[in-house]
């Protein structure tokens, strides 16, 4: 926790520098995301299984008496102002989009709003599979409902940040970011019905393992334009399978149904309709597991899903693929795959805790000498959602 103090005290003080007459700003920490399992079902309505990490986005927020937004991204070192009659998504850059785009669902709503002065800072890293973007789409839904006084309960706060995502930053996710960084809990995973948006935390205890990620370091250009590409197959998937069953998302869908309407029509659609069908049926038997304490039964699951999402549903990269290669024999880790949207990004991994270390620095050398790139570890930990941190908060809204 000591970072993140040190995290808002730089934080404050650019604030400070960048909006010397600004009111005492409120602090919110909104946090990136893991998923163990659940992978691209999201938008087809089936469940995942994620949790908010120790990693975060931390805004510093406070309203102006005008209309305009002034924004500083710490980080980049860069500076960005808009005003509120003017909003529409920026072309050119990417990091005010996340929060331009949470101030249109506010007004979508016709709340009345108000100028506001921001700066940001992040440590969740960037392209790394890790919902960098919907901490900060969390962050800024929080913090306008409190600055603005509107009282929207969290969840409908989750799905104005999903919908930032999909018309300012252009990509059509599904909910499971969002719904991780503000819902998510200290030590529990949640197992979330992307359907009825019912949940239940799950309590994590890995007796004795550690999840570690390995950044590949691999950030590729054409994640968003593959996503809503998968998203549209799996959505051909179903229409074909409609024309003789009832099925609104490949939730409703078994395995039998998708031979019989599509594996004949197209293949291809085929491979991408029975990897999301598939997955739906591992989550469910990876929670049976870890209700029961069986991290090794969660581990074998993990290793299916990376296959599947390399094999049939064609997200990894060969990066990807080595990290999981070099740990697949490795008795002390239970698990590992590619996590999030993929081609690029992190894998996800149950490691024995004595054995971290010098896992971490024979991958990263054997990973070094297959590709010729870094590759960063982490090991995570699982916090508390999107929250104020500033502790005199009440005092200045
Ligand atoms: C990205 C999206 C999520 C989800 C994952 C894949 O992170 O934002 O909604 O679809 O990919 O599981």
């Amino acid at each position: 926790m000591q970072q993140s103090k040190d995290t808002i005290t730089l934080l404050l003080r650019a604030f400070k520098e960048s909006f010397p007459s600004s009111a005492e700003p409120l602090i919110i920490r909104s946090p990136g995301r893991i998923n163990i399992i659940g992978e691209h079902t999201d938008y087809n309505d089936g469940f995942v299984l994620p949790a908010a990490i120790d990693k975060a986005a931390y805004l510093a927020i406070s309203l102006r008496d005008d209309n305009e937004i002034h924004l500083r991204a710490l980080d980049l070192q860069r500076s960005f102002t808009v005003a509120i009659n003017n909003l529409k998504p920026v072309t050119n850059i990417n990091w005010p989009n996340y929060i331009l785009g949470v101030v249109n669902e506010f007004r979508t709503k016709n709340i009345p709003l108000q100028g506001f002065n921001a700066v940001l800072t992040s440590d969740v890293p960037i392209g790394a599979g890790l919902s960098s973007s919907a901490a900060v789409e969390c962050a800024t839904a929080f913090a306008l409902n409190e600055l603005l006084h509107t009282n929207i309960d969290k969840i409908e706060l989750v799905k104005m940040a999903q919908s930032a995502e999909h018309t300012y930053a252009g990509v059509r996710c599904g909910i499971m970011d969002q719904f991780a960084s503000m819902i998510g809990k200290k030590n529990n995973l949640i197992k979330l019905d992307c359907r009825s948006l019912e949940y239940e935390y799950i309590p994590l205890t890995l007796k004795g393992y550690k999840l570690v990620l390995f950044d590949s370091n691999v950030k590729h250009s054409l994640a968003s334009s593959e996503y809503n590409k998968r998203l549209e197959q799996c959505e051909q998937g179903v229409h074909w399978v409609n024309k003789k069953y009832p099925a609104k998302k490949l939730r409703d869908i078994t395995k039998p149904m998708l031979q019989e309407q599509v594996q004949p029509k197209n293949k291809l659609i085929y491979q991408r309709c029975l990897f999301v069908v598939e997955e739906i049926e591992r989550l469910q038997q990876a929670c049976e597991y870890l209700k029961n304490g069986n991290i090794h039964g969660l581990g074998e699951k993990m290793f299916q899903t990376h296959n599947g999402l390399s094999k049939l549903y064609e997200v990894s990269c060969k990066e990807l693929d080595i990290l999981v290669e070099l740990v697949h024999n490795n008795p002390a880790v239970l698990g590992a795959r590619m996590m999030g949207g993929g081609f690029g990004g992190c894998t996800l991994n149950i490691v024995k805790d004595e054995a971290i270390i010098l896992l971490i620095e024979s991958v990263s050398k054997s990973y070094k000498q297959a590709t010729g790139l870094e590759c960063k570890a982490y090991i995570v930990e699982i916090e508390d959602g999107t929250t104020i941190t500033h502790p005199n908060r009440r005092l200045y809204v």
